[in-house]
C-alpha cells in the first residue's frame, strides 16, 4: 500500500491501493457465485492505482497515480492450467526475450508461435500463453507498431513474491523499452493469504464425477472421559491429537495396540508430554468417501498500464507526410480514433453544407462520432489539420453530390478516395469504424475517385 496523509492537519494516515487486483481476490466467493460456480472464469477491473514513485518524470511513464486495468482469470491448477480457447491463438507469433537470453547478458528476441513457446516449456502454461497472445492482438488492434513490441520474461529475482512466471509486454519508445502490460501467473498466492488472514475460505467446491475413496487413519476420542480428565487443557490436547499426521497416526496405532498407551507432544501442557490410554482414544484405518472436491484456484493476471500504452501508441502512430515535416499524421485505427469522420463541403456553397449536415445527422444516429469543417480554409488544409487530430475518414459533398446523391470517402493514411452512393458510403464508414473491414476492403469494392485528389 502507498501510505499518505489525510485531513487538514495531515495527521491521519491513509492507504492507497497499489493495484486493482486485491479487490477482485477479496470478492472471489461472490464472483464465483455470479458465474454460477463454474470454472474457469475471469473478472476485470479498471481504476486508479498508486505507487510511491521516487522520481516521477517522463510524462505519463513514471507517475504516482495511474490508470490501471486488470483481468484476474481463475483457473483450476489441476491438468496443467490448460485453456479451452488456446487453439484459437496457438499460431500467433510473439517476439520473446527469455530469462535465459537475459542471463547471457543479451537482449535478442526470438520469434516463436505461442503454441511452440508453451509446448517447449518457455511459457509455463496454456492460460498464461493464451493471454500473452491476446495482449499482442489487443495492442495490434490499437495500432501499436508490432516491430516495437516484445515480451520480456521476468528474471527469477525480479519476479514479484506472488508470481510463478511473469512476462511483460514492452513497447519501444523514445524513453527506451517501457513495460506497458504485465502478465503474471500468481498461482494460488493471493487467495490463500487472504483466506488465512480472514478465516474466510476462498475456494471452489465441485461435485466429483467419480467419488474419491480415501484410506486414512482416523482418531476417535472418548469425549466423556476426555473432558473430566484434562479439564482446562482439554482443547490443547485435542488440537494436538487432531494435528497428528497420517504417518504419526499409523505409528501410534501400532504403539496403542502393543502398549495400550501413547505419549504425544502438547506444548504448554504439563511438561509438554501427555499420555493417552486406549480407553480414551482409538486409532483406526477407515475408508472415507469424498463427493466434493475443494481447491484454491490459480490466477493468471494480465495487468495494463493505460497511460503508458496510450503514450507509446501516440509515439508509434505519429508520422509526417514524406517531403513535408510540417504535415503530421496521427494514424489512430478507425475503431479507436476519437472522431471517426471529418465532413467537408467542397466550398462554402450553402447547398453543400445542407448535404453535409444531413450526412452528419445520419452518422450520429448510428453512434459514429463525426465533425463538420465548413470553414473557408482550402480543402487540403482542412484535411491536413484533421490528419493531425487522427481522424481516419473524410467525406466530401460536391457538385456531383447535388446531382446524384453520391459522396466521396477519403482514407487518411493513403489519401486515396472512393465515390459511391450515400448508403454505400455510410455502410463503409460503419464497418471501418467497427473494425470489421479495413480500407483495402472498401477500396476493392467501391469505385476509386481520382478527379479531385487533394494533397
Ligand atoms: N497487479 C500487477 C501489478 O500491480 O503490477
Amino acid at each position: 500500500m502507498f501510505q499518505t496523509s489525510i485531513g487538514p492537519s495531515g495527521g491521519l494516515a491513509g492507504y492507497l491501493r497499489p493495484e486493482t487486483a486485491q479487490g477482485q481476490f477479496l470478492t472471489f466467493q461472490k464472483l464465483l457465485e455470479f458465474n454460477q460456480q463454474a470454472m474457469p472464469f475471469a473478472s476485470a477491473s479498471i481504476g486508479k492505482s498508486f505507487r510511491n514513485e521516487i522520481s516521477p518524470r517522463s510524462g505519463l511513464m513514471r507517475v504516482r497515480e495511474f490508470l490501471m486495468a486488470e483481468i484476474e482469470h481463475f483457473v483450476d491448477p489441476e491438468g496443467g492450467k490448460s485453456h479451452p480457447r488456446f487453439v484459437e491463438v496457438k499460431d500467433v507469433e510473439l517476439a520473446l526475450l527469455s530469462r535465459e537470453v537475459q542471463l547471457g547478458g543479451k537482449t535478442d528476441v526470438e520469434k516463436m508461435s505461442i503454441g511452440k513457446a508453451v509446448s517447449s516449456g518457455l511459457v509455463d502454461n496454456e492460460t498464461l500463453g493464451y493471454f500473452l497472445a491476446r495482449i499482442q492482438l489487443f495492442l495490434k488492434r490499437l495500432g501499436v507498431d508490432q516491430s516495437k513490441l516484445r515480451f520480456r520474461q521476468h528474471m527469477a529475482n525480479e519476479m514479484a513474491h506472488y508470481a510463478a512466471d511473469c512476462w511483460d509486454a514492452e513497447l519501444l519508445t523514445s524513453y527506451g523499452w517501457v513495460e506497458c502490460v504485465g502478465c503474471a501467473d500468481r498461482s494460488a498466492y493471493d487467495l490463500t493469504v487472504h483466506a488465512k488472514r480472514t478465516g474466510v475460505p476462498l475456494v471452489v467446491r465441485e461435485t466429483r464425477n467419480e467419488p474419491l475413496r480415501i484410506e486414512e487413519w482416523q482418531i476417535d476420542l472418548d469425549k466423556k472421559k476426555f473432558g473430566p480428565r484434562f479439564k482446562k487443557d482439554g482443547k490443547a490436547v485435542e488440537a494436538a491429537v487432531e494435528a497428528l499426521t497420517q504417518e504419526q497416526r499409523e505409528i501410534f496405532a501400532g504403539e496403542l495396540n502393543k502398549d495400550g498407551r501413547i505419549v504425544i507432544d502438547v506444548p504448554g501442557v504439563g511438561n509438554g508430554k501427555v499420555e493417552l490410554e486406549k480407553d480414551i482414544l482409538e486409532i483406526v484405518k477407515r475408508t472415507r468417501v469424498e463427493n466434493i472436491r475443494e481447491y484454491t484456484p490459480n490466477v493468471i493476471e494480465p495487468s495494463f498500464g493505460i497511460g503508458r500504452i496510450l503514450y507509446s501508441l501516440v509515439e508509434h502512430i505519429y508520422w509526417s507526410r514524406p517531403g513535408d515535416e510540417a504535415r503530421g499524421v496521427l494514424s489512430f485505427p478507425p475503431p479507436v480514433a476519437p472522431t471517426k469522420v471529418l465532413l467537408v463541403p467542397l466550398s462554402t456553397n450553402p447547398e453543400f453544407s445542407k448535404l453535409v449536415r444531413r450526412f452528419s445527422h445520419k452518422l450520429r444516429a448510428l453512434g459514429i462520432s463525426n465533425r463538420i469543417d465548413d470553414t473557408s480554409a482550402s480543402i487540403g488544409k482542412r484535411y491536413a489539420r484533421n490528419d493531425e487530430l487522427g481522424t481516419p475518414l473524410g467525406v466530401t459533398a460536391d457538385f456531383q453530390s447535388l446531382k446524384d446523391g453520391s459522396f466521396t470517402l477519403r482514407d487518411r493514411d493513403t489519401m486515396k478516395q472512393v465515390r459511391a452512393s450515400e448508403e454505400e458510403i455510410v455502410a463503409a464508414i460503419k464497418s471501418l469504424s467497427e473494425g470489421t473491414e479495413i480500407w483495402e476492403d472498401v477500396a476493392k469494392r467501391l469505385p476509386e475517385f481520382t478527379e479531385q485528389q487533394v494533397d
